[in-house]
């Protein structure tokens, strides 16, 4: 469906049409069971902005429920270099406002607007879906974020990660803390976030950050690998498997064993019930 005006689950149209997302810079494309998000500023290494954030958002809100998988990916040399630095300035982004200005309006409001740029990034771990940021060249700050929302990463051997916020005297606020933490243990993201240096792709494979690195001209090819192989998976046990799985932390092993047989059951009752 390349004319994404696609309908909001409960009824009501959200606009993710092709023009209100250009105007963002971004891309959004349904193909049957796949959705591909393409950051597409290049020319300003796909800086985010709130527009990004809040259109991220509506496009989670409206999301097709055939889609299986959904692909985040950066147009040109760099996934994203993050935040739009104009931020940071006076003036900030046109119809957006800046950091000054956020904090002339009081603590409580910015609080709300920056619950509200995280769901666009939360619905990516959605049970019903599998997220795949596809990473080349500089993932820094958001951009690393918008990649840690996704629940797999593949990545261009020149991929650069980037847990800039500190070093600017911010925290990482855009839900990347927690599959940081989950992803590479507390002194790893300590090391990583208040060091902000570069994550390297050999250390990104290393330390569980990346599921595959590829040769920057094979990472099309191997995001489509990946996803033959997910869609070739019963759509429902998938799902039900992803439940169990972002379950598993936060139960005992008694509780997870519950879990699975309640999960196990419903599987048996619809496949030969
Ligand atoms: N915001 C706005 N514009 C940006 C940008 C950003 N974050 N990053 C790059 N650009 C622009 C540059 O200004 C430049 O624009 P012009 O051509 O008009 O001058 C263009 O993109 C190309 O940039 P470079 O020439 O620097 O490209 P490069 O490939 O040589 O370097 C880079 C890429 C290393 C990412 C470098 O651009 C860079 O360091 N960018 C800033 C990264 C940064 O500090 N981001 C903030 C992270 S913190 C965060 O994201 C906070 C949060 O969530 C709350």
């Amino acid at each position: 469906m390349a004319e994404a005006q696609a309908r909001q689950r409960g009824g009501k149209a959200k606009d993710v049409s092709v023009a209100a997302l250009a105007e963002i810079g971004l891309r959004f494309e349904v193909d049957g069971e796949i959705a591909t998000i393409t950051l597409d500023r290049p020319e300003k290494r796909n800086a985010q902005t709130f527009a990004t954030w809040s259109a991220l958002g509506r496009i989670g809100e409206s999301l097709p429920e055939q889609v299986r998988v959904v692909v985040v990916k950066g147009e040109g040399p760099s996934f994203s270099a993050g935040i739009d630095l104009r931020m940071f300035t006076p003036e900030g982004v046109p119809g957006q406002g800046s950091f000054s200005s956020a904090a002339r309006s009081g603590g409580a409001d910015f609080e709300q607007r920056i619950r509200q740029a995280q769901a666009g990034f939360l619905w990516l771990r959605r049970p019903e879906i599998v997220s795949i940021a596809a990473v080349q060249g500089h993932a820094i700050g958001a951009g690393f974020q918008l990649a840690l929302a996704c629940d797999l990463r593949i990545v261009a051997d020149d991929v650069k990660f980037c847990m800039k916020e500190p070093a600017l005297g911010l925290v990482p606020d855009l839900t990347g803390t927690k599959p940081l933490v989950e992803l590479v243990g507390l002194a790893k993201a300590i090391d990583i976030c208040l060091t902000a240096r570069i994550v390297h792709a050999d250390e990104a494979m290393r330390i569980g950050l990346a599921e595959l690195v590829v040769a920057g001209g094979d990472l099309e090819q191997a995001v489509q690998d990946r996803i033959a192989q997910l869609l070739a998976v019963n759509r429902d046990a998938a799902v039900a498997t992803k439940r169990l799985l972002q379950g598993a932390r936060s139960r005992t092993l008694e509780e997870q064993s519950v879990a699975e047989g309640i999960e196990q059951a419903a599987r048996i009752k619809a496949l030969f019930g």
